[in-house]
């Protein structure tokens, strides 16, 4: 069966068609779920821009589609409100036989999608020899979960890594690991990356005679001096062990695999800006070799460009992104192009995309969509930083989310063993962390608070965790009492047994949603939702002290499936469940 959307969005598409048409078959029915039972289950919100469309009155286009449409056994009622709202009520009898199909399906009504995209997902991309810092936390954490989303609805996801691993910073981090005998090996550690990447830069600003030798390291990196690209080689090594250790700890999907660093492209930019010279898109501008995408104008009013190749010979970011967009489009077949970097970055990729455009690698069958997201505030509303005012490493914030978690453990689950108290402590505390992350609207700032994300009321990961908690034991509990749930008859005549059942039938297109929206927190309000709903039903309808053992275990098997619904909606959004806490 397919979802209670797309089945009334298909027939409010035959009846738009039977009224006026195959001239409208395209247009959006605009079926949307309804905030409010007493406007149905669902509504359709299309009558009064089709009505503007064919000039008639949307009350008149209302009933003209509701006299067209066939609902079969779906509805029980189908009202005109307003000005043409079309309020649709789902039959008890449906809705009951809906939910028993959505118990055998691990997929909780979501289908595959038709369409499989190959999509390249760019995020976290941190720079090599400067430990993450706050500023990586969203992108990776939004870009995480924007790829098991995308790879849940069915489409093949390539995760890009794009490390700053490549640039002039590596002629003074290289000189000066040889002036310290650093080089990698055993007993030659490079240990703090930030403190090396800082006396790198101290010495460059303060020795001339040292910026000179870094000068000349960099012409060594670039023509592949097999020493030089050693020590290169050592210090990539080892931020990546620190990249991919953060990356373990917050339970992120990115690993080995996915590093396509900037240093990747090498050998793809001498080509790129070949042919972005050769197809005219590319020109000589005050010495260096520039894209200007037409409308893009800086605040002086002089245009903006793509820089190519710079006047000193280099290249640099903006033509590294040029020839990766063209790998990804033309060698890696993506038709979806995903950039999760925050919002500063914003005019980079637009030209990006539109010197794409011209360089005709960017089609109208390949979509490039830019992601970006605002800042971590601290409590102060000013930007998020450590007390005396310096960036917050993504270590300290880890530690610090895992030992404020494990002090809820302790004082909520005193007799639980340690291991449990470990695992339990993570859930919790590295779910805050990414759920604050996700629930809020990506492109707004958002003020860090331990308190409130921990906090087990409110839209946050705890509150989701704890009702899926309850819904846990609620199960033992059954077992022990020999119960067991009875998924083809859940009752639906309660209005809060009801509602959680309508609301389970959302689950797919929440989920669709974000997969076109590429906006997290839409699936975070949707659980939020789920587990209130779950609450108030748990708290008006008794589950196990129900009278009648039919309703008993058909209100076990709705428990159920709740319970499933926020555990698979937390996991794509890479947050783990936990069976106590
Ligand atoms: N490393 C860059 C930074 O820290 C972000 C790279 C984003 N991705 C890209 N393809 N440009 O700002």
């Amino acid at each position: 069966m397919s979802d209670v959307q797309t089945l009334l969005e298909t027939a409010f598409q035959s009846a738009i068609t039977r009224a006026y048409g195959p001239e409208y078959a395209d247009t959006d029915p605009l079926v949307r779920s309804s905030a409010d039972a007493a406007f149905g289950d669902w509504q359709a919100n299309v009558a009064m821009s089709l009505g503007k469309k064919l000039g008639k009155p949307p009350r008149a286009v209302a009933e003209a589609l509701v006299k067209h449409l066939d609902l079969g056994t779906v509805a029980s009622s189908v009202d005109i409100a307003g000005p043409g709202f079309i309020n649709v009520k789902l039959a008890d009898a449906f809705l009951v036989a809906a939910l028993a199909g959505l118990d055998g399906d691990p997929r909780l009504g979501v289908a595959q999608t038709s369409h499989p995209d190959t999509v390249a997902v760019d995020y976290s991309a941190p720079n090599v020899a400067k430990e993450m810092h706050v500023g990586h936390i969203r992108s990776t954490i939004i870009g995480d979960a924007l790829s098991r989303m995308l790879e849940f609805a069915g489409h093949r996801v390539l995760r890009r890594n794009h490390l700053g691993d490549w640039g002039t910073q590596f002629g003074q981090l290289i000189e000066h690991m040889v002036d310290r005998g650093l080089d990698g090996s055993d007993g030659h550690g490079i240990g703090d990356l930030n403190d090396l990447y800082r006396q790198s830069k101290a010495r460059f600003d303060a020795e001339p005679d040292f910026a000179e030798r870094a000068r000349r390291r960099v012409v060594a990196l670039q023509s592949g001096d097999p020493e030089t690209r050693r020590l290169w080689s050592a210090l990539i090594a080892e931020s990546k062990r620190h990249f991919n250790e953060i990356y373990k700890r917050l339970g992120v999907s990115l690993s080995d695999a996915d590093y396509f660093g900037e240093s990747f492209y090498n050998d793809m930019l001498e080509p790129t800006a070949g042919e972005l010279v050769a197809k005219g898109v590319a020109v000589q501008s005050e010495g260096a070799l520039c894209v200007f995408p037409p409308g893009f104008k800086g605040r002086d009013g002089a245009p903006v460009p793509l820089i190519v190749k710079k006047s000193d010979g280099g290249y640099g970011y903006d033509n590294t992104d040029l020839a990766a967009i063209r790998h990804r489009i033309l060698d890696l077949g993506c038709s979806r192009l995903v950039y999760v970097v925050g919002s500063p970055q914003k005019q980079h990729f637009d030209l990006l995309f539109a010197a794409a455009r011209m360089a005709g690698w960017l089609t109208d069958a390949v979509r490039a969509e830019y992601v970006p997201f605002g800042s971590v505030l601290g409590e102060d509303g000013k930007m998020f930083k450590t007390r005396s005012g310096e960036v917050i490493k993504l270590t300290d914030l880890i530690d610090e989310a895992l030992k404020r978690a494990r002090d809820i453990v302790d004082a909520k689950a005193p007799d639980m063993t340690d291991d449990d108290k470990v695992a339990v402590a993570r859930a919790i505390g590295m779910g805050a962390l990414k759920y604050v992350d996700l629930s809020n609207d990506r492109i707004k700032d958002y003020v860090f608070s331990w308190d409130r994300m921990l906090a087990f009321e409110g839209n946050t990961a705890p509150y989701l965790q704890n009702a899926y908690v309850r819904i846990r034991s609620i199960f033992r509990k059954a077992d022990e009492a020999g119960l067991r749930p009875n998924p083809d008859a859940v009752p639906v005549a309660e209005p809060a047994e009801r509602a959680l059942a309508v609301e389970l039938l959302r689950f797919p297109d929440a989920v669709a949603q974000v997969e076109r929206s590429l906006e997290p927190h839409r699936l975070c309000t949707y659980l939020y939702g789920l587990a209130s709903l779950f609450h108030s039903f748990y708290e008006s309808c008794p589950v196990l002290a129900a009278k009648d053992p039919a309703t008993r275990s058909g209100r076990l098997a709705l428990c159920g499936m709740a319970g499933r619904a926020l555990a698979l909606g937390l996991s794509l959004l890479g947050i783990d469940t936990v069976d106590r806490m």
